[in-house]
């Protein structure tokens, strides 16, 4: 037996003023692409916006149905949409963010495994790292790729 490890490394800032204009913009349109959520049945709101490679920022928010299985989460109303329109653009970073049932930036978001294997799917199919940054309460999380969100993960190389 031989025992190993994973380590993952991330940034924690206690005020967004630490981050680039870029960053902070992202994460700005992250908190206005979250007021747009649908989500009557969770009332927990969530927003995403993309970074383009072209500085271009694509946002979504989550999109809940009465039969739950079939909403969406806000990366994935995001990345579909970039994907669908923009497929030949790299993403470079996502910011994501949300409201609470009381209408407050959540204290602990983290995006669920749906999303991180899309994120994965289309960090390999441009072969390029997305950064994540988490927007809580209290902090901002920067993440610097998909792998440090999903290791061991399933991907296209288990299917060669
Ligand atoms: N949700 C997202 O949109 N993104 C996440 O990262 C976590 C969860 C949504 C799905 C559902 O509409 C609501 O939040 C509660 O789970």
């Amino acid at each position: 037996m031989r025992r190993k490890t994973i380590e993952i490394g991330y940034n924690e800032y206690s005020n967004i003023n630490e981050l680039s204009e870029k960053q902070q913009n992202l994460i700005f349109a992250a908190r206005k692409a979250v007021k747009n959520a649908y989500a009557p049945y969770s009332n927990f709101k969530v927003g995403a916006a993309l970074l383009m490679e072209d500085d271009s920022v694509i946002s979504g928010n989550n999109q809940e149905n009465a039969s739950s299985p079939v909403g969406s989460c806000a990366e994935r109303t995001a990345i579909y949409w970039a994907n669908a329109n923009f497929p030949d653009k790299k993403i470079m970073a996502i910011a994501i963010t949300s409201l609470d049932t009381e209408g407050k930036i959540a204290k602990h978001l983290s995006p669920c495994g749906l999303c991180r294997q899309t994120l994965l799917e289309t960090q390999q199919r441009f072969s390029s790292p997305i950064k994540v940054f988490i927007d809580n309460r209290d902090h901002i999380l920067e993440i610097p790729n998909i792998e440090s969100l999903l290791p061991l993960s399933f991907s296209n190389t288990s299917l060669q």
